[in-house]
């Protein structure tokens, strides 16, 4: 079993979402894509943007349409999603988007990108460390990472919840209490959190919030789902 399935098989999960399934590992769509597009606005649009573990590739797709002349890659390690991302590509005749597959903790491109992000994806990567000096490595000089991640406040929110996910959790959350547990494992035992300390001790440059620079309304967990950038000197 590869490591990405330890906690949730992911390719099965996109080999078998339906519509439900894809708004619910959607949170790009619903959470980030505008202040990503306001940030943008403000710091200049790079010319190229990597996004990874894009699922359904809201980000990814939201930055090539408003910026057709930036090159954009969505990476995943889900090869279901890639496909149905790649169809998108070819039906609505994208010519600045490609989807590859990787699989962090690890993050190799062939080229840099000025901005590269990752949402709500480093809560299933137990190498979390690895996985951010992979991604900061993939920055050019110049750009900057942006991330969410789970911190201190999920870890102990979620230890709350997986003592009782029937009571947490109804028919309509995105999360399946029965699996809940085993889902968020490495947040509930702390392999798979950051925080600003952390993420500065790894890459020796403190993250800033969005929220510090976005007029965008914070969604209601941006306590603990902090979204931040990492410019790179
Ligand atoms: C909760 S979804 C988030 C999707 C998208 N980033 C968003 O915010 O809407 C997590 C995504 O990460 C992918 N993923 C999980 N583990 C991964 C890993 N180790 N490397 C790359 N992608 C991974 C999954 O296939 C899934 O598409």
């Amino acid at each position: 079993m590869a490591a990405y399935e330890q906690t949730l098989d992911w390719t099965t999960y996109w080999e078998e979402a339906g519509e439900t399934d894809r708004d619910d590992a959607d949170a790009s769509g619903e959470y980030i894509v505008s202040p990503l597009l306001e940030l943008f606005e403000q710091r200049g649009v790079p010319s190229s943007y990597a996004d990874v573990g894009c699922g359904p590739g809201s980000a990814v797709f939201a930055v090539a349409d408003r910026y057709p002349e930036t090159t954009v890659v969505g990476y995943d390690a889900a090869e279901p999603v890639l496909d149905t991302n790649r169809m998108r590509v070819t039906q609505e005749d994208y010519d600045n988007v490609a989807f590859e597959q990787a699989v962090l903790p690890s993050f190799a491109p062939e080229r840099q990108f000025e901005v590269v992000s990752s949402f709500y994806t480093l809560c299933y990567v137990p190498e979390i460390e690895q996985a951010l000096q992979a991604l900061y490595d993939a920055v050019e000089p110049g750009g900057y990472l942006v991330l969410t991640y789970h911190n201190q406040y999920a870890q102990s929110m979620f230890t709350n919840i997986a003592k009782q996910p029937h009571e947490y959790l109804d028919k309509d959350s995105a999360w399946n209490p029965d699996h809940f547990a085993e889902r968020f494992a490495g947040v509930i035992e702390g392999n798979s959190i950051l925080s600003y300390r952390k993420i500065h001790d790894i890459l020796g440059v403190w993250p800033q919030s969005l929220w510090s620079v976005v007029e965008t309304e914070r969604y209601r967990a941006w306590r603990q789902n902090p979204l931040v950038f990492v410019p790179k000197p």
